[in-house]
């Protein structure tokens, strides 16, 4: 059957997640404190963690089960892709909540997938989507409850035809913003063996055990940091851009600048926001330039006692409001912090930080090719900069970015960022000595791989096939390396039709709701002459995705 081939080329899609990290780093050094869980702090500090219950964070995430509150109206309409046209909703039945997936033709279902959710990410103050804990990986779900608006859409960042469906990864820089307790496989994108709970007291206070045997231990005396010190811890996470972490781990109390550079595209419009972008809009505020007004100045993290109200804060710098005396007294942040609708998310409002005389048309020019500025430190190291361009451009920026970075890293070379951009551009012949470089010293799973698809670009098989099958034993559950290991082996005529199909089944056991590994499954059982499991696997992968062309056409010639 002349359609049977030996599956396709996979690009790495994980290279945008890139986080480096040195080999040396990721060991804790035995001195350096643990976290302990907020029950802890509960134990001495149980006027503060009950205030805390009240806030947001402390709903971040949470596993669902029969207790979760209800918040959603599961009789509104479905979500419809038009897309990929699926349409979503989701139904509690028993004691888990389920998320269906279904392609209709009038009043036929041509298609039906159902998938049980374990967790929520989101509060639910504005929105409410779900995560997937499939076989210890953990995925993002398309289907989000949208509160203000009281309905049911696709997720955040999967409309206009980027539906991902069921199989967007959750990797750990996510969980870092929204989570605590979390325990990722090493050598794996998304894989945990916990996948913990909602943010809690040591998310910004830091590990405590030491704390914890010697609370006078002045360590942890957050009172004794400056302001912007403090303010850095907030804005680890309410500064969201493109991020080139320099440490792998933020420790409260370090300067942001010390952990990472996060660069910000510069915008024409004054008045464009994202959901994140608290610390950046302020920052450009005259309060914070000339007044200092921090975070803090505004929001206590767990108010035990009641707090001024927003327009009192404005009055203790601005005792006299506005000069001009036809303006009201009251009604500050309506005027001067209006909520508006943010860019990356829809149908939600945020508040816009950057307060000030809101003028809607304010536009300045900006630089041709589009430039990304730093928010963080004043001279970011070159190569720093050639790697936020790469990371721009694969989490899908300008068109401009790609060269940019190249050209940049050309001059101010950072392996791994060169290595990558070459091989994005097609030049793997030189991308080859550089991610040699980057692996003396940075052990990400992602250089690995990176390697052994150059490689194969190169055409050096053997060379390749070796390097899987050792990258497979040092990431024993990494699939993709079982799977480029066997589909090398089978180019290269190294394994009968049965030893493959015996690895793909080891393949299948860490992820079975892959359609590409059914698919290939299904061509080794076809192979060894047993087209029954070849149905079976053909069957399951067009189930798995309805558009995925090649188990289609598999069966559609089976007798
Ligand atoms: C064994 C009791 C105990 C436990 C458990 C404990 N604390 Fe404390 N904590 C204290 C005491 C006592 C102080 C006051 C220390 C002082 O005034 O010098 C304190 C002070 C603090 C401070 C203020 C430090 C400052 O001056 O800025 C913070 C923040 C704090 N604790 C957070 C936590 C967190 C977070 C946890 C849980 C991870 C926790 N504590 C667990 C007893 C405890
Ligand atoms: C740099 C930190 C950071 C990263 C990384 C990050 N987020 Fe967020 N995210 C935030 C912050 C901060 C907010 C809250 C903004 C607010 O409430 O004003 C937020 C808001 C959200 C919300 C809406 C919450 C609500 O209140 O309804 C969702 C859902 C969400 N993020 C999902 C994700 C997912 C999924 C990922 C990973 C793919 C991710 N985020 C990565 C910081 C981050
Ligand atoms: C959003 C970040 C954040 C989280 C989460 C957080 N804190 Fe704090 N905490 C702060 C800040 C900021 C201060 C200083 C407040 C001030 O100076 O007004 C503080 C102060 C404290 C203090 C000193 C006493 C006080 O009231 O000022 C203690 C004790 C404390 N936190 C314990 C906790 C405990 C226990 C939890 C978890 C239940 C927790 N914190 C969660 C940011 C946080
Ligand atoms: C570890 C990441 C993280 C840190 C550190 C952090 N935040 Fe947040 N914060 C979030 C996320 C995520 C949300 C949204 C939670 C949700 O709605 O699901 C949030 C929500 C909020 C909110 C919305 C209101 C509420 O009740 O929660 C405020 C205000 C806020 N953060 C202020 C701060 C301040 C001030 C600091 C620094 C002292 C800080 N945050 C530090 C992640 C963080
Ligand atoms: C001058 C006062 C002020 C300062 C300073 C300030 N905020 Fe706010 N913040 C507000 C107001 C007002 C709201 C809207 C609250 C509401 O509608 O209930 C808000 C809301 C928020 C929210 C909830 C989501 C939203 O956008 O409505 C988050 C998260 C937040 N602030 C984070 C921060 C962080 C992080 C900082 C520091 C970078 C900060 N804020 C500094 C006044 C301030
Ligand atoms: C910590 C002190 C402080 C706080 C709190 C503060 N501001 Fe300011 N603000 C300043 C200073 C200082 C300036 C610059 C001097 C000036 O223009 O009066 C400023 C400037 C402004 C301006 C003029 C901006 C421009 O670009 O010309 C507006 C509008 C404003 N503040 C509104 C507010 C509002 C509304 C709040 C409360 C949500 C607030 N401020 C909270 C200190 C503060
Ligand atoms: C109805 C909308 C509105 C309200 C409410 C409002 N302002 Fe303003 N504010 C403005 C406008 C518009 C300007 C621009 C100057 C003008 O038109 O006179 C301004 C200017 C300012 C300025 C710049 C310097 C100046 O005085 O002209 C500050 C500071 C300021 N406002 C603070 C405040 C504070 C604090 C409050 C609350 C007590 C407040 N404003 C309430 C609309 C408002």
């Amino acid at each position: 059957m002349a359609l049977v081939r030996w599956g396709f080329w996979l690009f790495p899609t994980g290279l945008a997640l890139y986080l480096s990290c040195n080999r040396s780093a990721l060991q804790t050094p035995r001195d350096e404190p643990t976290y302990v869980g907020d029950q802890v702090c509960a134990s001495c500090h149980a006027d503060i963690h009950t205030a805390y219950q009240k806030t947001w964070k402390a709903h971040s995430l949470l596993p669902v089960t029969p207790a979760l509150e209800r918040i959603e109206d599961f009789s509104a309409p479905p979500a419809y892709d038009p897309h990929r046209d699926f349409y979503y909703w989701a139904r509690w039945e028993r004691d888990s909540l389920y998320i269906y997936e279904a392609r209709l033709r009038g009043r036929d279902t041509l298609y039906l997938r159902r998938e049980r959710v374990d967790f929520t990410i989101g509060s639910g103050h504005q929105t409410r989507s779900y995560l997937l804990w499939r076989d210890g990986y953990l995925y993002e779900a398309p289907l989000t409850w949208y509160v203000a608006k009281k309905r049911w859409d696709l997720s955040p960042g999967y409309h206009d035809g980027h539906n991902s469906r069921f199989s967007r990864e959750i990797q750990p820089s996510c969980l870092a913003c929204h989570a605590s307790g979390f325990r990722p496989v090493s050598n794996t994108y998304n894989r945990y063996t916990e996948v913990g709970g909602p943010l809690g007291c040591e998310s910004c206070h830091g590990p405590a055990s030491k704390h914890v045997q010697n609370p006078r231990d002045p360590a942890y005396h957050w009172h004794r940091w400056p302001a912007d010190r403090q303010m850095d811890v907030c804005s680890r996470c309410h500064l969201e851009g493109i991020t080139v972490q320099k440490r792998p781990r933020f420790h409260p109390g370090d300067t942001l600048a010390q952990w990472a550079a996060i660069f910000l595209p510069e915008k024409a419009d004054l008045g464009a926001f994202g959901i994140a972008s608290h610390v950046e809009r302020l920052k450009r505020s005259k309060c914070f330039q000339l007044g200092q007004a921090s975070c803090l100045t505004c929001h206590h993290p767990h108010p035990t006692t009641p707090v001024p109200t927003y327009e009192a804060r404005c009055q203790s710098c601005h005792t006299t409001g506005c000069k001009n005396p036809a303006h009201p007294t009251t009604g500050c942040v309506s005027c001067h912090m209006p909520r508006d609708t943010t860019i990356d998310i829809p149908h939600v409002r945020f508040t816009d930080h950057y307060i000030r005389v809101v003028r809607p048309d304010a536009r300045r020019p900006i630089a041709n090719p589009p430039r990304l500025l730093c928010a963080t430190e004043e001279n970011p190291d070159s190569a720093l900069v050639g790697y936020a361009y790469l990371k721009w451009h694969t989490e899908g920026g300008e068109a401009s970015a790609l060269p940019q970075a190249l050209s940049i890293l050309t001059r101010h070379p950072h392996p791994a960022a060169f290595a990558q951009a070459l091989y994005l551009t097609g030049r793997s012949q030189e991308a080859l000595p550089w991610t040699e470089k980057a692996l003396q010293r940075d052990s990400a799973l992602l250089l690995f791989e990176l390697k052994g698809y150059l490689l194969e670009a190169t055409g050096r098989l053997n060379e390749a096939l070796t390097w899987w099958e050792n990258l497979a034993k040092k990431a024993p559950q990494h699939p993709d390396a079982h799977f480029r290991a066997t589909m090398v082996g089978l180019q290269l005529g190294r394994f009968t039709p049965a030893t493959a199909y015996e690895r793909f089944q080891k393949i299948l056991a860490l992820q079975p709701f892959n359609p590409q590994y059914q698919y290939n499954a299904g061509l080794a059982a076809y192979q060894m002459g047993r087209p029954d499991l070849a149905r079976k696997h053909w069957t399951t992968a067009r189930h798995l995705d309805p558009d995925y062309d090649p188990p289609k056409k598999a069966l559609s010639q089976l007798p």
